[in-house]
């Protein structure tokens, strides 16, 4: 344990409420360092750069090994500030040079299977367009680590849902792909201060041992389990 990362817990957790534990690593280090910046230079994100965070997208788990998520990476300002409009005229998605917007994508599925001449009912089903959040939250999330991994720095934007059939518009959507959020990407301009690292909960609000123990919990309330049919009550 170092004094740093005895910091950065500190900052996550306030002062002292969290001790460092002996096990830490370079990547627990990294994800600690995670702030959402919402003011942005105008330096272009690079091609390259872009390939290195898609690839780090791309390496996320992905359910049943469908890789039911797309991406759009928008660095037209026209359309930059369409979108930003649509997430109700956040000013970081209209200046930050890259807006990647993240897919549910069932289509390309769908595409697959008719070329293979397989059934693909399936897809119209709540599980699926389930597993296609979850797959594009993954990889984004992957994306936006490997950005701050490169100096880069990011802000989701679930806004990117406030006006769904406008985004798939301006983004050529097709039925079966939905815009699940969008995420600024760029150089974080930290001219009038940088963006805080903001505190989580204690753990002891969101860990729980081989079941929820929420008796304790202000805010949350008793739950039983019912023995007849296993509902949380
Ligand atoms: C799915 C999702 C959607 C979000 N949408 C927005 C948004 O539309 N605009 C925004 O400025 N921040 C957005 N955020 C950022 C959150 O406000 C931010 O993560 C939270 O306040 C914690 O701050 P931190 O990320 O700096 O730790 C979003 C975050 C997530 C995970």
């Amino acid at each position: 344990m170092t004094t740093s990362e005895q910091q950065k817990l500190d900052l996550r957790y306030g002062p002292g409420r969290l001790p460092a534990p002996e096990t830490w690593s370079p990547v627990i280090d990294h994800l600690l360092d995670h702030r959402s910046v919402r003011r942005y230079r105008p330096d272009p994100v690079s091609d390259d750069q872009l390939t290195a965070i898609i690839a780090a997208a791309q390496s996320a788990a992905t359910s049943s090994n469908l890789h039911a998520w797309s991406v759009v990476a928008v660095r037209d300002p026209a359309t930059r500030a369409a979108l930003s409009e649509c997430a109700g005229n956040q000013a970081h998605v209209r200046d930050a040079p890259l807006q990647l917007v993240w897919l549910a994508d069932l289509a390309r599925l769908e595409h697959v299977a008719r070329l293979a001449e397989r059934p693909c009912a399936a897809l119209d089903y709540m599980e699926m367009f389930v597993i296609a959040v979850v797959d594009a939250a993954l990889a984004a999330q992957n994306a936006i680590a490997a950005a701050q991994s490169l100096g880069l720095s990011g802000c989701y934007i679930g806004g990117m849902r406030n006006q769904p059939e406008k985004v798939a518009e301006l983004l050529g959507l097709p039925p079966k792909v939905f815009a699940v959020f969008g995420m600024t990407i760029g150089i974080e301009d930290d001219s009038a201060g940088a963006a805080a690292i903001k505190p989580r909960l204690p753990q002891s609000a969101v860990l729980h041992h081989d079941a929820l123990s929420a008796a304790e919990e202000p805010g949350r309330g008793r739950r039983r389990l019912q023995p007849h049919d296993g509902r949380l009550l």
